[in-house]
């Protein structure tokens, strides 16, 4: 523990910029690398330490850069590798780390392999980078087995062989335009440690890794207990998630990376066993892991605190920081989950001082420093594959990727000299734009600027935190160097002793915190 809480990233406010969705700077309508230039002394002045880039390696953007074609060059439509060197000296520049995500799990279907893969046919090496499976049943109609896509649907789709006849299926975790890499064939480590190397010499602070609990497939690929539970999540003994081989693979990344001391891994990983999760961050393997416990907690003192208690568990476990994300660019966004509207926004900025507050890496999706809901989009526009593949039962993620509101009244908001974004804009976000917050006392914008500075001058938050004795309802805890976060989530004011009111995140009423509100006190 003691080396890692040394690092930049141990207690690091990381802003995830969704590129598509931060700022376009050449007004094709869809955020681009310049356009988070343009955004960087915005975020030296909200007080961030890193940026997580989503993908922006070269994709047909089947799932928006998660379908990766080529992983080391930049997509065109996000200005080129040149952008990309432009932005990290920028941010270098403003003492600003830049983290990129990288996707192991699968390719996309225009990747050169796959493509010779489906040239070639059965029984050639190419295939062997992927895991194309014989049909099951007469002349192999049927998938291999019944794994479903977390889109939706079979995780199976069929190819026409080169004969011009049906053949063999290939797996799809994700999207038929996903298919997963046979990380029982060395070529897919080797080419993953180009792709390290490539980014961290091009002076990249590290990696998000994307579905880090993928990669590895189970012997035989058993059947799924049950393959129609909800998309989008998984159990614990889902054969699809988390099998042990996937940590010698991170063994391999972290050999790689430890040529970059200062760099850092993150995983995405929704397991929710802790020991489960702590073998992630044995010291050999990832640095740090997106723990999803906060998202899935409802707006209510004992859920926060239980996700905190196991979060807090699970990275004492493997002796790493916690970590702490309210939403990203796959979750409804807070402010909707709470409840929407006035009260939904409260109970955002309420629980992002409680975020703010605690020992650990926190991440900041792009716009959740405004105060942004989700958006309800109708159905012509939806782009997430989810929507398709669920024959449009799921919305899916488009509602929580929505571009940042900049300035002006109506959109795009400054966002993009087109007023055709790559998905619309709300008329009512006049009031969220960063013009309307700017140096307004109690926006949502200061707010988060005001905790992150007062985050930032307190010393060493520790390890853990300490509970304090409190009515139902509401919850307090105090990290190490004094200063204490009371979350009030009862229905009632809850009377605030005469310390030292540091921040709260709504006006007290004679003295007292309202109803879904938080304060730091000292
Ligand atoms: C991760 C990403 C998600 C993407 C999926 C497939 O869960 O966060 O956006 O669709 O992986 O790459």
């Amino acid at each position: 523990m003691t080396e890692s809480r040394q690092a930049w990233w141990s207690r690091a406010v990381f802003y995830q910029a969704y590129p598509r969705s931060f700022r376009d700077s050449d007004g094709d309508g869809v955020g681009d690398l310049d356009g988070v230039t343009e955004g960087l002394d915005y975020l030296a002045r909200l007080g961030v330490d890193a940026l997580w880039l989503n993908p922006v390696m070269v994709s047909p953007m089947a799932d928006h850069g998660y379908d990766v074609a080529d992983p080391r060059d930049v997509d065109p439509l996000f200005g080129g590798l040149e952008a990309l060197d432009r932005l990290v000296e920028a941010a270098h520049a403003r003492d600003i780390k830049v983290t990129m995500d990288l996707v192991p799990n699968h390719t996309s279907s225009a990747h050169p392999w796959f493509q010779a893969a489906l040239a070639t046919g059965p029984g050639g090496n190419q295939r062997e980078r992927y895991v194309f499976r014989d049909g099951q049943g007469p002349d192999g109609l049927h998938p291999p087995n019944n794994w479903v896509s977390i889109f939706g649907g079979p995780a199976w789709t069929r190819v026409v062989e080169p004969d011009g006849n049906p053949g063999q299926w290939y797996l799809h975790i994700f999207d038929p335009e996903q298919p997963d890499l046979n990380w029982d064939n060395p070529e897919a480590f080797e080419d993953l440690e180009k792709t390290l190397r490539f980014w961290l010499e091009r002076g990249i602070d590290g990696f998000r890794i994307d579905v880090a609990h993928g990669m590895a497939k189970p012997p035989g690929l058993p059947d799924m207990p049950r393959p129609d539970a909800e998309m989008l999540t998984h159990d614990a003994d889902d054969p699809r998630f988390n099998n042990d081989g996937v940590h010698a693979i991170h063994r391999g990344i972290r050999t790689v990376v430890n040529d970059h001391p200062d760099a850092v891994t993150i995983g995405e990983i929704w397991v929710f066993d802790n020991e489960d999760f702590a073998k992630y961050l044995r010291p050999d393997e990832l640095h740090l892991g997106f723990n999803f416990r906060l998202v899935r907690a409802d707006f209510d003192a004992a859920q926060v605190r239980e996700a905190i208690e196991n979060s807090l568990a699970a990275a004492d476990l493997a002796g790493s920081p916690p970590t702490w994300t309210l939403s990203n660019h796959d979750v409804e966004r807070e402010v909707t989950r709470y409840g929407g509207g006035a009260v939904g926004l409260a109970r955002a900025r309420a629980m992002a001082l409680v975020m703010l507050a605690l020992p650990g890496a926190v991440f900041v999706y792009n716009g959740e420093e405004l105060g942004l809901p989700n958006v309800d989009l109708p159905d012509e526009v939806l782009q997430d594959p989810t929507w398709e593949r669920s024959g449009r039962t799921q919305r899916g993620r488009d509602g929580c990727r929505v571009p940042m509101p900049w300035s002006g009244d109506e959109p795009p908001y400054g966002f993009s000299s087109s007023a055709d974004t790559w998905l619309p804009m709300p008329p009512d976000w006049s009031s969220l734009t960063v013009e309307a917050q700017d140096g307004v006392a109690g926006s949502t914008l200061e707010l988060f600027r005001t905790a992150i500075e007062i985050r930032h001058s307190r010393g060493d938050l520790g390890a853990g935190v300490e509970w304090l004795a409190v009515p139902t309802g509401v919850l307090a805890f105090q990290g190490t160097d004094g200063v204490t976060c009371l979350l009030n989530a009862t229905d009632h004011p809850v009377p605030l002793s005469d310390e030292d009111v540091l921040i709260t995140s709504a006006p007290l009423v004679g003295g007292d915190l309202p109803p879904n509100a938080a304060a730091w006190i000292r």
